[in-house]
C-alpha cells in the first residue's frame, strides 16, 4: 500500500499477538508496547541522514558516522501515545519531546483537545507523531494539524494497528505524511473500534477498566 510501512518482522507479530490477548495483563501490556517500540523506531528512523565526525579509537584515528542535523522530536498523542513513546526514548534518549493530549468524543468519535506543549523549533526538525491506534484518524490527523501550525513540516506517524478505514482518511486528510504500523487490521466497528484490534489502548496500558 502507497505510503504505507507495514514493520512485519517476527518479533513484532509475536509480541503484538500477545498484546491482542484479552488475558495479557497491565504491565505485560504495557512492556510488549514499550519492546514493540523499540523496533517500529528502528524501521521509522531507517534512512535519517548520516554524517562523519573524526573520532580517535584505542589503535587509529578515523571519520566515524553520526546523525546529520538536529535531534528528531517524538510527539505523543496522549494517553496511549506514551506507551509507545518510552520505548522509542529508550532507542533514542535524545529526542525531543511533544506531547499534544486528545481524546475522542465517544459520541461523535470527533478528537477533543486538552493540552499541547511542544519544542519551538519544530521546522527544523522530523517529527515523529506516534499513537498505537489508527481507527477513524480523527486524533491523528488533529494532532498533526497542530504541529504543522506550530511549524512542522517533515512529518512521520507511528502506530501499532490500524484499520483500512483510517488509513485511507488518514492519506486523505494528511497526504504525503507517511504511515508505520505493525498491522493492518480487518475493519472499524459502529463504536469506531478496530477489529479484530486489542481493544481501547489507553485503557490496556494504564488498567483503567
Ligand atoms: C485512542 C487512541 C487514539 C484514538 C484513535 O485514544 O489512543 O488516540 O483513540 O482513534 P481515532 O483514530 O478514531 O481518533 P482515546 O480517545 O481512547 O484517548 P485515551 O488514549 O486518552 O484513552
Ligand atoms: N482507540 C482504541 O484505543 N482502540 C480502538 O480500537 C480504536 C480507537
Amino acid at each position: 500500500m502507497q505510503g504505507v510501512h507495514l514493520v512485519d518482522h517476527p518479533l513484532v507479530q509475536h509480541k503484538l499477538t500477545i498484546m491482542r490477548d484479552k488475558h495479557t495483563s497491565t504491565a505485560g501490556f504495557r512492556q510488549l508496547l514499550r519492546e514493540i517500540a523499540l523496533l517500529l523506531t528502528y524501521e521509522v528512523t531507517r534512512d535519517l541522514k548520516l554524517t562523519t565526525t573524526r573520532i580517535e579509537t584505542p589503535l587509529a584515528a578515523m571519520d566515524a558516522p553520526i546523525l546529520e542535523g538536529k535531534k528528531p522530536v517524538f510527539a505523543s498523542i496522549l494517553r496511549a501515545g506514551n506507551g509507545l513513546l518510552e520505548g522509542m526514548l529508550d532507542l533514542v534518549p535524545s529526542a525531543r519531546v511533544a506531547h499534544i493530549g486528545i481524546y475522542r468524543n465517544p459520541e461523535t468519535l470527533e478528537p477533543v483537545e486538552y493540552y499541547f506543549k511542544a519544542p519551538d523549533d519544530l521546522a527544523e526538525r522530523l517529527v515523529i507523531v506516534v499513537d498505537p491506534m489508527l481507527a477513524t484518524a480523527n486524533s491523528a490527523s488533529a494532532a498533526i494539524e497542530r504541529l504543522k501550525a506550530r511549524g512542522a513540516r517533515d512529518i512521520r506517524f507511528v502506530c501499532l494497528l490500524a484499520a483500512p478505514e483510517g488509513i485511507e482518511r488518514f492519506q486523505r486528510f494528511q497526504p504525503g505524511i507517511p504511515i508505520y504500523t505493525a498491522a493492518i487490521d480487518e475493519y472499524l466497528n459502529d463504536h469506531g473500534y478496530i477489529v479484530p484490534g486489542l481493544g481501547d489502548a489507553g485503557d490496556r496500558l494504564y488498567g483503567t477498566k
